[in-house]
């Protein structure tokens, strides 16, 4: 079924006691696009990435994989949190095969496709290293090669690249546009930084302020791949400029409706 959405996120909310963390939220996202989930601290953007990965059950909505309701249901996605996440004993292949090893063991299968990956990726002489001994960067390509090693075709990336400083975030860019050339996933990714938004995505989502709701939706037609001149470009400009506003819009009037982009 050629037609058939990737990802079919459908009419979900999300309270909490009184608190509604995600007001009426519906998204279709296509195979292999990469959606870039932009909006202000707080209106529920990791708490929609919860919903879709299943360990947050939705008040109200259902969520559909590939036309299969999934709502609910962990183990469909390959998630890399808001915080990097290595376990510390674990040594980056260790961390790398971490999803393996909690589901069942981790293989000789596992730990070689893991140090191929790590070399694939730039990490080729940290296999063995621990992640005290990495930089931020690495941390968070170990975490990024742990979410894709979970082998997943649908990644939730919820701001991978939060902590980094701004050229080893855009070192870090372009290593997953790479990795996501590379692998044919389909990607969720969560930031609160609009350049990053526009550099990366097909299309960027634009949430309001609590209780969040998808309030604009901004397609990113820059040619692929994308590099140094794409920033530069007027086009990108332009498309920063548009989304920016529909972000303060969103922001100015939380709760209201909102004008369409
Ligand atoms: N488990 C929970 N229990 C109670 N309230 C929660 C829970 N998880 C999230 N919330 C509330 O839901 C709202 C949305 O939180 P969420 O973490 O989804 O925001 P966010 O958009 O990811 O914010 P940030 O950009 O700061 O990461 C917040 O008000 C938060 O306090
Ligand atoms: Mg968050």
């Amino acid at each position: 079924m050629p037609d058939t959405p990737k990802l079919l996120i459908q009419d979900v909310t999300c309270r909490f006691g009184s608190t509604l963390a995600l007001a009426r939220t519906s998204l279709q996202v296509r195979p292999g696009e990469f959606i870039a989930i932009v909006g202000p601290s707080g209106c529920g953007k990791s708490t929609l990435m919860n919903v879709v990965a299943g360990l947050q059950r939705p008040t109200e909505g259902r969520v559909l994989l590939d036309g299969t309701d999934v709502t609910g249901h962990t183990g469909h996605v390959g998630y890399m949190f808001q915080k990097d996440l290595l376990v510390p004993w674990r040594t980056v292949t260790g961390n790398i095969v971490l999803g393996a090893a909690l589901t069942r063991r981790a293989t000789r299968t596992d730990r070689a496709e893991a140090r191929e990956l790590a070399g694939r990726y730039g990490l080729g002489d940290f296999v063995d290293h621990f992640p005290h001994a990495l930089s931020g960067g690495m941390r968070q390509r170990v975490a990024l090669m742990r979410t894709l090693a979970f082998h997943r075709d649908i990644l939730l990336l919820d701001e991978p690249f939060g902590a980094l400083d701004s050229q080893t975030r855009f070192e870090m860019q372009q290593w997953l546009l790479q990795v996501w050339a590379d692998s044919e996933r389909t990607v969720l990714f969560i930031t609160h930084d609009v350049d990053e938004a526009v550099f990366l995505a097909d299309r960027v989502v634009v949430m309001s302020a609590r209780p969040g709701r998808i309030s604009a939706s901004h397609q990113v037609d820059l040619p692929r791949p994308r590099t140094l001149d794409t920033v530069t470009s007027p086009e990108f400009t332009d498309l920063k400029r548009q989304v920016l506003s529909a972000l303060y819009a969103a922001r100015d009037e939380s709760g209201q409706e909102v004008a369409r982009a």
